[in-house]
Order: structure tokens, then C-alpha cells, then sequence
């Protein structure tokens, strides 16, 4: 996720860039960039947050600009690798955000063809590609070039020859379109930074084009045919706008989750070979995190257990780098979105120490892990804001999954058939947890019951007890309730003296080996008269019959069904804390990442 700009008009395009960029960098800080068109095309860019590129910045002049702050996929967060890139005439500077899946296949026909680059970033590629198909018209270049692209863009583009002119172009990220009352065009990744000019919006459609000019913009499609999309009027303030409606930042990134979920398996499922990231003997694999990555790892050990037969254990970092082991013998996994837990990145150390090779998975390129640790997967969900975990975990399971297909292929526990079914399972996950964002008002009113509870039990088993920890897990960190979770079959030998009418219970019931089981848990508690509400299959008749609601996610491999609980069960605790008017972003004592032991 990265964060787009762009300026056409009469006013000096420099300041307004970089205001547009502060009001992006909620969707990428990890370096910013402009470049402006004046007597010639002129670019400035920077590593870190805006405040260091408008530290460095000299006086560009020119009416016409574009400008981007970068959340890093592709090549660690640098001054080389920041947008805007040009190509090699220096006439051409895009900046794009998404991920061109086959920028490998194209660049090597580029650099045969002669262009060289600059960065290890996929973005470069474009502007080597579209400087390969440009013949004097620049709307034509980009058309030609995005037919060769496989992957997800906004991108955008200006050149020397073309003053007063911006071509941009989507699919699968976000860009808005709109023209000031003074004919400034202007154009973003989302409304925020246009809300100063105008107020009515043309959003692009995934296979537009548009070309941007003072006072105007005309969209078209790859083939150059006009394509016509309504006019939006936004009546937001900036900080709606930045949550793009969502009333919290934890609520909108709850719903990006089908697209962090298709970016995290992008070029991945198939195409990329993972077993590099694992050493070629590994028999045994030891997982360490902390917090929400904890429990993204004890899900983990049921998925890399069963698809791909290794021995896993899981303990918590902190736990890990004061135990007495002198020799580590299995490949240590380490678990972490912010890349920066200090208790993580100790352990990483000392299970270097014991001798054996390390792979973190992370969301932020370039922290501190990915220093310390021999390999990385880096899991593409964006900047998350809200402090509770929610697409950054999410995207985890997504890694560990391709991980265990990529071991699980080459250790021949997978046998082609069924991994080709679990590909297509997997591919189907970002529609199936749209299903379950549909079911938001159902799942408000689940949370009313429980927003008065003092203590709530979530109880799962099998591969579904991880969930209830983390389904708990949520529901404590921003709502404030006591909550935990359990093995369903552990309430008889002590938490069942607790449960009475006044604990809600949250029983996960899939259709797994262990349903049978879970049902007689849910007759056990129910005969201590607590409410029991589910998240189960919504065909599931005898469960709706045992139980007071059932919140309903789709049927899925149950292997795959963390992902779908777990969104159910973040909205829950989402509406459970805003029923009790808690602070939701930012709940307290917590913090997005924690570097003190
Ligand atoms: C903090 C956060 C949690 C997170 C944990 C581990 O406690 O509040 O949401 O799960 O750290 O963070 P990491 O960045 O290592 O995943």
C-alpha cells in the first residue's frame, strides 16, 4: 500500500504535493518522493518519513507534479528505491503502488533490450516498459505497456514532451479523479488530499486509463474505447476520509482484508519457490512471536504439521530466550508484523547462538528483523494503524499457508492433486471473507448481548482452539472485558465452575472431525444455563438449534477456517468495544510495537 498525488494547474505544484503526501502517509512512511514538470523534469526523493524528504527538499518550480510516499514490497526502504523512478532518457517519472507480479519475466526482456536500472524495486519496470512502447504519445505508451502487466497498479505518469499532462491508470488499487472550480486536475490514491480542491470525485474502475489535464480528464480503457463513471460528491472531513468512511482505522483495515489477503498470495501461489526460504534438511520447525503473532503461529503448527508432516512447536518469545536449550535443532520461524519486538528479535538472536538458520515473517520491509534473521516472507497487508492486530494476522496465516505448500510439495506430503485443490481453495478465501464482512450488522447484534459481560469464554478445538485464544485475545485488548480462551474439551477440568448465565460463551463449531465433540461442549455448558453463541456453518442445523445465534462463515477446508472465524470474531470485538465506548485505535496500556523487554 503506497500513496499517490498528482497536480495539474496554475499554482506552484511543489507545496501542494507534499501537503497531499501528509495526508497520505497513513498508507505508506517508509520513504516519499515528487517530481515535477517545469522548464525540465526534476526529482526529488528521500528514505523515511516526509518530514525527511521536506528536510532536503530545494525549490523545484513547475505547475505540474507527482508525488508518492512508499509502504515497501519490493526492495527495502532506501533513497535508490523510492518513487518517482525515471527511464533511461530521464524524460519519463511514474510512481505506482501495487505489485507487477512478473516484473522479473519483464525486466530481464528490458535489460536484453538494454535499459538499466536503478532499484530492486518491481515499479522500475514500468517505466522502462512504457518507455519501450513510447512513439510520442504517452497515453498509447502506457495502454501498450500495461497489456504486458500481470499484477496490481495505480499508477501514474508524467513526461517532458507532455506538459500540463497526467496519465494514471488502476487495477486492484485505488485512484480518484477531479477537477478544482479553478480547473486544477487533480488526482489521488484516495480523496484526502484532494479535499482542499474539490469535492465531487470520479473513482477508477479496475482497467481504466485516464488522462488528466487542466480542466478536464478523459477515461478510457486499455484499448483507447471512453469509458464513462459517475460523479461522486464526498462530503467528508479529513480524518474521515482518511479512514475512507470507516469510523475507525481498526474497522477499515478489518475490511481491507480481502485485498491484503489476495496481495499477500500474489505471484506467490504458484510462481514463487518458497522451499529457498527453508534450509533443504529441515525436519522441525519452532515457531516464536509474541502477542496476536503468537497465536498466527499455534495455527501455524496445525497447518505445517498436516501439510507438510514437520514437527512444530511454538513458544512465546520472550519464553524462548530464557530457556535452557544449548543447541537448537529446528528451523526457528519467527512471527512478527511490526518486525521491531524486541522480545522477537532477542529470540531470533539467541536461537543463532544455538546454532540453527532463522526465517522471520513480517509486514514491515526492512525492520529490524528482517536484519537479524537469515530469510524473510514479508506478508503485504500495509500499513496497519489501528494498535489491535487484525489484516497484519491475517496475512501471517497467509504466509504460513504458502509456506506449507511450498515444504509440504517438496517433501512429497502433498501430493499434486490435493495441493492443486488447495491452491484453489486458498485463491478463494479473499470472496469467502467478503462473505463475512457482509454479515456486519448480524454480528453487531451478537455483540449486543456481550458488550455488559464481565467475562466472556471463547472455546474451539483442533486447529480452532488457536482461534478462541485470539478471538479472546482481541475482545480483552479493545474492549476491556475479561476473556479467554480455551480447548473446548479443557472446561470440564476447571473453567466450567466459572460458567453460569452470566458468561457468554463463543463456541467455534466448523465441519471438522472435532464438530461432534464441540457440540457436546456447547450441551455442557449450555446445561450451566450460559448463553452460547457460535461461529459455525451457516447449514449447520443442529448447531442453530443448540445454541442462541449463530454468527455464519462460509464453508471452507477446515484447515482454512481460522481465516474466516477470525474475521468474525474481530468484528465481534470491534462492536463489543464500541458498544462500551472504548478507545478503539489506540486501547490503553497497548502499543502497535513494543521494544522494551
Ligand atoms: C504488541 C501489540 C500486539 C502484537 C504484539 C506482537 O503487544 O499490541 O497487537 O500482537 O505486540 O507484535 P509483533 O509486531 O511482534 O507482531
Amino acid at each position: 500500500m503506497c500513496g499517490i498525488v498528482g497536480y495539474i494547474g496554475r499554482q506552484d505544484a511543489l507545496p501542494i504535493l507534499i501537503e497531499g503526501l501528509k495526508h497520505l502517509e497513513y498508507r505508506g512512511y517508509d520513504s516519499a518522493g515528487v517530481a515535477i514538470l517545469g522548464k525540465d523534469l526534476q526529482i526529488q526523493k528521500s528514505q523515511g518519513h516526509i518530514a525527511a524528504l521536506e528536510a532536503k527538499l530545494v525549490q523545484m518550480d513547475g505547475t505540474t507534479g507527482l508525488a508518492h510516499t512508499r509502504w515497501a514490497t519490493h526492495g527495502r526502504p532506501s533513497d535508490l528505491n523510492a518513487h518517482p523512478f525515471t527511464d533511461c532518457s530521464g524524460a519519463m517519472a511514474i510512481v505506482h503502488n501495487g505489485i507487477i507480479e512478473n516484473f522479473q519475466a519483464l525486466k530481464e526482456d528490458l535489460l536484453a533490450k538494454g535499459h538499466t536500472f536503478v532499484s530492486e524495486t518491481d515499479t522500475e519496470t514500468l517505466v522502462h516498459l512504457f518507455e519501450e512502447h513510447y512513439k510520442g504519445d504517452l497515453a498509447e505508451a502506457v495502454r501498450a505497456g500495461l497489456k504486458k502487466v500481470v499484477g496490481s497498479y495505480a499508477v501514474a505518469v508524467i513526461h517532458r514532451d507532455h506538459p500540463g499532462m497526467l496519465v494514471a491508470a488502476r487495477n486492484e488499487n485505488p485512484l480518484v479523479v477531479g477537477v478544482s472550480a479553478d480547473g486544477e486536475g487533480v488526482m489521488a490514491s484516495d480523496v484526502t488530499p484532494l479535499l482542499d480542491f474539490t469535492h465531487e470525485f470520479t473513482f477508477l474502475e479496475d482497467g481504466d486509463l485516464v488522462v488528466l489535464r487542466e480542466g478536464e480528464f478523459q477515461l478510457m480503457d486499455l484499448d483507447g474505447e471512453p469509458v464513462e463513471r459517475p460523479v461522486h460528491v464526498v462530503d467528508w472531513n479529513l480524518e474521515d476520509a482518511q479512514k475512507g468512511g470507516f469510523e475507525h482505522f481498526m474497522l477499515k483495515e478489518i475490511f481491507e482484508q480481502p485485498q491484503a489477503i489476495l496481495d499477500s498470495m500474489m505471484g506467490r501461489i504458484v510462481e514463487e519457490d518458497l522451499t529457498a526460504l527453508a534450509p533443504p534438511d529441515v525436519d522441525k520447525i519452532k515457531i516464536i512471536a509474541c502477542g496476536t503473532s503468537y497465536h498466527a503461529g499455534l495455527i501455524g503448527k496445525y497447518i505445517l504439521e498436516s501439510l507438510a508432516g514437520l514437527d512444530t512447536t511454538v513458544e512465546m518469545a520472550s519464553e524462548y530466550r530464557y530457556s535452557n536449550l544449548a543447541k537448537e535443532s529446528a528451523l526457528v520461524v519467527a512471527i512478527t508484523q511490526s518486525g521491531e519486538t524486541i522480545d522477537t528479535i532477542s529470540a531470533v538472536r539467541e536461537a543463532k547462538r544455538r546454532g540453527t538458520s532463522t526465517l522471520a515473517i513480517t509486514n514491515v520491509v526492512g525492520s529490524t528483523i528482517t536484519r537479524e534473521a537469515d530469510q524473510t516472507i514479508y506478508t503485504r497487508a500495509g500499513p496497519e494503524i489501528g494498535v489491535a492486530a487484525t489484516k497484519t494476522f491475517i496475512t501471517q496465516l497467509i504466509a504460513i499457508y504458502l509456506l506449507a505448500f511450498a515444504l509440504g510439495a517438496k517433501r512429497r506430503t502433498i501430493g499434486a492433486e490435493h495441493l492443486r485443490v488447495l491452491r484453489e481453495e486458498l485463491r478463494r478465501l479473499p470472496s469467502q471473507v467478503q462473505q463475512v464482512l457482509n454479515n456486519r450488522d448480524l454480528i453487531k447484534g451478537v455483540a449486543e448481548p456481550i458488550h455488559e459481560a464481565h467475562d466472556v469464554y471463547f472455546i474451539g478445538r483442533n486447529i480452532n482452539y488457536p482461534s478462541a485464544l485470539e478471538g479472546a485475545l482481541k475482545l480483552k485488548e479493545i474492549s476491556y472485558i475479561h476473556a479467554e480462551g480455551y480447548p473446548a474439551g479443557e472446561m470440564k477440568h476447571g473453567p466450567i465452575a466459572l460458567v453460569g448465565e452470566d458468561t457468554p460463551i463463543i463456541a467455534i463449531v466448523v465441519d471438522d472431525p472435532v464438530r461432534p465433540k464441540m457440540l457436546s461442549n456447547i450441551m455442557e455448558v449450555s446445561a450451566r444455563d450460559a448463553p452460547v453463541f457460535a461461529v459455525g456453518l451457516e447449514d449447520d442445523v443442529e448447531l442453530a438449534k443448540l445454541v442462541d445465534v449463530v454468527i455464519p462463515v462460509p464453508r471452507t477446508n477446515p484447515i482454512f477456517s481460522p481465516v474466516v472465524v477470525l474475521v468474525s470474531l474481530q468484528l465481534l470485538a470491534y462492536f463489543v468495544a464500541h458498544m462500551r465506548k472504548c478507545s478503539i485505535d489506540k486501547p490503553r496500556n497497548l502499543a502497535k510495537s513494543v521494544t522494551v523487554e
